[in-house]
């Protein structure tokens, strides 16, 4: 049961815990969103994010999750329950369950094409095939049509689905560990040898080279203060900030739950996050934009990502640039960098999986088994939707509510239970039991009132963005030409919810009309099915109580 699970070394835990952060966001989504906003201007809101949020929230899980994991519960329903009192805790830690659920469902896709790449690469295809052309191969992508499904594609979706709960039947120590002690040093070989690589080359020794790749390097490293006033910059990089180090989603709890109450969380848990970072902004700034710049210039890069998250540029255009690596190295190139997204991305999508597993072991007494095969069962219903209606759809719509949206909502929550509920004295004293790290105690007081305050900013505007944007809608007031019109943008929250974001073009065809029209509706369903999930597993939670009798375990007395 998992409640006798442990991890089996310091260092096994270390890199399953940084295999957990380490994934496709640190390889497509930072550099995406590092060009999206000015390169060197992201990165200074990304550190301060970093140190305000992402640090001390990394904390609170870790600790949340090490207290919990002492009173027998490993997913956050059971884990809130522990710190606060109030009933409702534990349906609040639901959205914990909801979140890892929700974004596995479509991490695990862009996690099969890695592997459906990485092999095609290595078999050479790219050599032949435009990699677009192998992309609307294995996701059946047609323009304007809702329902798309390619065979093959679904398949090796199944297949990665399979992989996981192979992994997670083993256990804590029997399976994900093992996989992150193999995975995770493979995984810093492959990028090191791709930014070496990528890095050396050099226009004069490669005429279909535009620039230097250094050009794409400096871009992130060289500083520029001009945009710490943008609101839209800060934004994106808090954001990053959430995504990259996998919280406010249940995950990092889970974990950390596997350890015993006198381990220490406080140097383990910074020492994670740093390999992260590292991970993040000198491996993943290393690999694609210097490639992708040296090929292509900086500017055609910079559009290529805008809006975007990095597809483009990884699945489309990198298997291309590739080629000029000579016959013999692209496929290998390619395989190496697939294969290193492979990793990261199956490192993270192992640590959406085994909270749901935890919660169906703790409070149902599933056997670890009879768990995996649950989970499979939830993960294969969810599939096929997300497969099946990708573009623009269910795909998309579930990256924003529960990939983008419901962190932010849940690390509010969890940084008022722990530092206002519980109290942040107890947190503290909890944070430092067994502690080879003192913590500064700057960090007790940015975890009191800074890390609330920056959540509930970061959450405000995000669900009243205007359609000029945050940093338009200033800009104009700033410049006196007063207050812009009112218009919710298409990522505002509210802008989603009215579907401004899929508005039909005006003069469309009868056949974009419709499709249109359909994309809105699906939209609808799949909003009400994250609901239904939300609802299905709080009712699991209350049957779950009701079984354990008046007596609500694991509530402090
Ligand atoms: N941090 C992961 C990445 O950078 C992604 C991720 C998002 C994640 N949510 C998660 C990982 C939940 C584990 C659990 O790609």
């Amino acid at each position: 049961m998992a409640k006798n699970e442990r991890w089996a070394s310091r260092v096994g835990l270390v890199l399953a815990m940084a295999g957990n952060a380490v994934g496709l966001g640190n390889f497509l989504r930072f550099p995406a969103q590092a060009a999206q906003n000015g390169g060197g201007a992201f990165m200074i809101p990304y550190l301060v994010s970093l140190v305000v949020m992402g640090i001390p929230l990394m904390w609170i899980e870790w600790t949340m999750g090490r207290y919990g994991g002492g009173l027998g519960h490993h997913s956050t329903p059971g884990i809130f329950q522990s710190l606060g009192k109030s009933r409702a805790w534990k349906y609040l830690g639901v959205l914990g369950l909801l979140t890892c659920l929700g974004i596995a469902s479509y991490y695990l896709y862009i996690e099969s094409w890695c592997l459906s790449y990485a092999i095609y690469s290595l078999l050479g295809g790219f050599s032949a095939e435009p990699p677009a052309a192998f992309f609307d191969r294995i996701t059946g992508q047609a323009p304007n049509e809702v329902f798309a499904v390619s065979v093959p594609g679904l398949v090796m979706f199944a297949v990665c689905i399979g992989i996981n709960i192979f992994i997670l039947s083993r256990g804590v120590a029997g399976g994900i560990e093992v996989v992150a002690k193999v995975a995770m040093p493979l995984l810093i070989l492959f990028g090191v040898v791709l930014a070496v690589k990528g890095l050396s080359s050099h226009p004069d020794a490669d005429p279909n080279m535009v620039e230097s790749p250094w050009i794409g390097l400096n871009y992130i490293w060289e500083p520029d203060y001009s945009q710490l006033g943008n609101p839209a910059v800060w934004l994106a990089a808090a954001g990053q900030i959430f995504f990259t180090l996998s919280i406010g989603m249940g995950s990092i709890h889970c974990y950390a739950s596997y350890l015993r109450k006198k381990d220490d969380v406080a140097l383990t848990g910074a020492t994670t996050a740093w390999t992260n970072e590292l991970c993040e902004v000198v491996l993943g700034g290393a690999i694609l934009l210097p490639i992708a710049v040296s090929y292509l210039g900086l500017e055609a890069v910079r559009q290529s990502v805008a809006g975007g998250s990095g597809f483009g540029l990884a699945f489309m255009t990198l298997p291309t640039l590739f080629n000029n690596w000579g016959p013999a190295f692209a496929p290998l190139a390619g395989f190496l960098w697939f294969g290193l997204l492979f990793l990261a991305a199956i490192t993270s999508s192992l640590a959406m999986g085994q909270p749901v597993m935890a919660f169906l072991e703790d409070e149902f007494n599933f056997s670890r088994v009879r768990a995996s095969w649950a989970l499979m069962g939830m993960l294969l219903l969810l599939a096929v939707p997300v497969a099946m209606i990708h573009e623009q759809g269910v795909f998309s719509d579930f990256d924003f509510w529960v990939g983008t949206f419901a962190l932010v909502v849940f690390a509010l929550l969890e940084v008022i239970l722990f530092a206002w509920v519980f109290g942040i004295d107890r947190g503290w004293e909890e944070l430092m039991r067994g502690s080879e790290l003192n913590v500064p105690r700057f960090f007790y007081y940015v975890t009191k009132y800074v890390t609330p305050a920056f959540i509930i900013v970061i959450l405000l505007a995000a669900v009243f963005k205007p359609s000029v944007g945050w940093d338009g809608f200033f800009g104009s007031i700033g410049s006196g030409e007063g207050v812009p019109a009112w218009e919710w943008a298409g990522d505002s929250v509210i802008g989603k919810i009215l579907h401004k974001d899929l508005v039909t073009p005006e003069g469309a065809s009868p056949e974009v009309v419709s499709y249109y029209e359909s994309l809105r509706s699906i939209r609808t369903y799949d909003r009400l099915g994250l609901i239904g999930i939300f609802l299905f597993f709080s009712a699991l939670v209350a049957l779950a109580w009701s079984r354990k009798g008046t007596q609500e375990r694991g509530t402090p007395a």
